[in-house]
């Protein structure tokens, strides 16, 4: 019994688990590929990678915020990942087990690959429409449930989206790379078989 990047847009993951543990067949492997995605608040490009502690941390805390929030919005957690291993043991599944994705999707120069002109194409159309995680109205909303305050808002999100000119100007100049990682964990464990102690 498998899901993957699911379990995020539940409001309670733990109903979905225990749905996943009702069909799996005794003995059976139930699998969950889930992220923890506040964590790409601090993974670097070379544009940022040398931003001032306090705007870092600015993105660290919008990010976090709007994730607070819209779990509180019973929307999904988007870092529910971290929490999965416990709720799998907890709800009795055996040998649970931990994997991390090793999968990147760096962007470097020429930025040739089909992949990477897939993702330079996706982000025209994120910039096009005003879109960062979430939309601007999204983000703002998950940002007040959150416990944000809306005076700050719009400084936030310009230094959440904000760069992106420089960003388009380092492409241009094919001076701009991206590692392109994330923590995406996969997590398994097993049904008990029937009858088992
Ligand atoms: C990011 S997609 C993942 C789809 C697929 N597992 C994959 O990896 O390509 C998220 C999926 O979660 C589903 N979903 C969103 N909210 C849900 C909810 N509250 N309960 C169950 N599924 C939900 C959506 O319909 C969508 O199919």
């Amino acid at each position: 019994m498998t899901c993957q990047t699911v379990l995020i847009h539940t409001p309670d993951p733990g109903v979905a688990i225990d749905e996943m543990i009702r069909v799996a067949r005794p003995g059976g492997l139930v699998l969950a590929a889930e992220p923890n995605n506040v964590a790409s608040a601090l993974i670097f490009d070379s544009l940022n990678f040398h931003d001032a502690v306090d705007e870092v941390i600015a993105r660290v805390r919008l990010q976090l915020t709007c994730e607070r929030g819209k779990a509180a919005l019973r929307e999904g957690n988007n870092s529910i990942g971290d929490l999965v291993p416990g709720l799998f043991v907890a709800r009795g599944l055996r040998d649970v087990a931990v994997y991390l994705n090793d999968k990147t999707n760096p962007l470097l120069p020429p930025y040739e690959t089909p992949e990477q002109r897939a993702m330079l194409e996706e982000r025209t159309d994120l910039n096009d429409r005003d879109f960062w995680i979430w939309s601007r109205a999204d983000t703002r909303r998950y940002f007040l449930a959150g416990g944000g305050r809306d005076t700050e808002f719009d400084a936030l999100w310009s230094i959440a989206v904000g760069g992106s000119e420089k960003v388009d100007k380092a492409i241009a100049a094919r001076t701009y790379a991206g590692v392109g990682a994330g923590i995406g964990y996969l997590i398994a464990g097993r049904k008990p078989e029937a009858g088992a102690a």
